[in-house]
């Protein structure tokens, strides 16, 4: 796991839109797995001024979300599907028939789920996947006790993610807020080929050091990233401030090739 603590959050956009540049201008189709959240909104300003000031194409993309709420359509101003057409898809040359979010409102989410899958197979696989983390070390919404080989299923969601993102996305109603969602799993992140979770604020802290410096666990989702073969988390100084190590991972870091990401 690479881990990579940055001056601010602006600094980790800017990187993380770096290292995603980079990877479409060598693969124009490259597959990205995206998310949703506070967390990735940095991130998508900067690809978006990258697209409008320096060219990045957009035009071959593909994308995979991690989730939605069960039971919020496209439309409804707190879906995942209007968030990613509100903070990216809208502002850059991507076509939107390439770009896919979870089906909320599935008639039938079993089956939706393994269709799922089999669009993400079918387009080669994801080759960059961007993750947020709950307070709780959840990623996509793969809440604690979820199988660390899961694959897109119908999550409950806990009463503190609901608290979450009520704040941000209800205007604090927790009423509002669905009681389940449609997420990758995570054996689907696990594939991807390079995982980038990115993370923000003392409010992540606790997840941070769970993930980083704890033992693998489905009650911190987030720590079966130490299997995968190619993380890197970007966080700020406040999510780094509970890691025992924090000396080491700036030692690592200071022979980085991903150093050059800061330009
Ligand atoms: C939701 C999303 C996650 C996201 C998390 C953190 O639960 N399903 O993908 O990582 O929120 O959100 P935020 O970035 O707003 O802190």
């Amino acid at each position: 796991m690479d881990i990579v603590i940055c001056k601010d959050r602006e600094q980790a956009a800017h990187m993380v839109a770096g290292l995603i540049d980079r990877a479409i201008r060598a693969k124009p189709d490259t597959v990205l797995g995206l998310a949703t959240g506070a967390t990735p909104i940095l991130l998508y300003k900067d690809l978006i001024r990258r697209h409008r000031d320096e060219g990045l194409d957009f035009s071959r993309v593909r994308t995979w979300n991690l989730d939605e709420y069960v039971g919020l359509a496209p439309t409804h101003p707190a879906s995942y599907r209007f968030f990613m057409n509100d903070q990216l898809f809208d502002h850059v040359n991507i076509d939107k028939a390439n770009t896919h979010v979870p089906d909320g409102m599935a008639s039938d989410f079993e089956a939706a789920a393994a269709a799922y899958e089999a669009g993400i197979a079918a387009d080669g696989g994801i080759d960059i996947q961007v993750l947020g983390i709950g307070s709780d070390g959840h990623i996509g919404f793969n809440e604690p006790t979820t199988s660390l080989a899961s694959r897109t299923h119908v999550q409950t969601l806990m009463l503190g993610t609901r608290l979450d993102n009520a704040r941000l996305f209800f205007g604090g109603n927790l009423d509002e807020v669905p009681k389940r969602a449609i997420t990758m799993g995570i054996g689907t992140v696990l594939e991807s080929r390079t995982a980038i979770l990115m993370a923000f604020g003392k409010g992540k802290a606790q997840a941070v050091a769970a993930m980083v410096e704890g033992a693998i666990s489905h009650m911190t989702p987030a720590t079966a990233l130490q299997m995968h073969r190619d993380a890197k988390v970007f966080i700020d100084e406040e999510a780094a401030s509970l890691l025992k190590n924090i000396d080491f991972y700036r030692a690592v870091y200071a022979d980085s090739p991903l150093r050059a990401l800061e330009a």
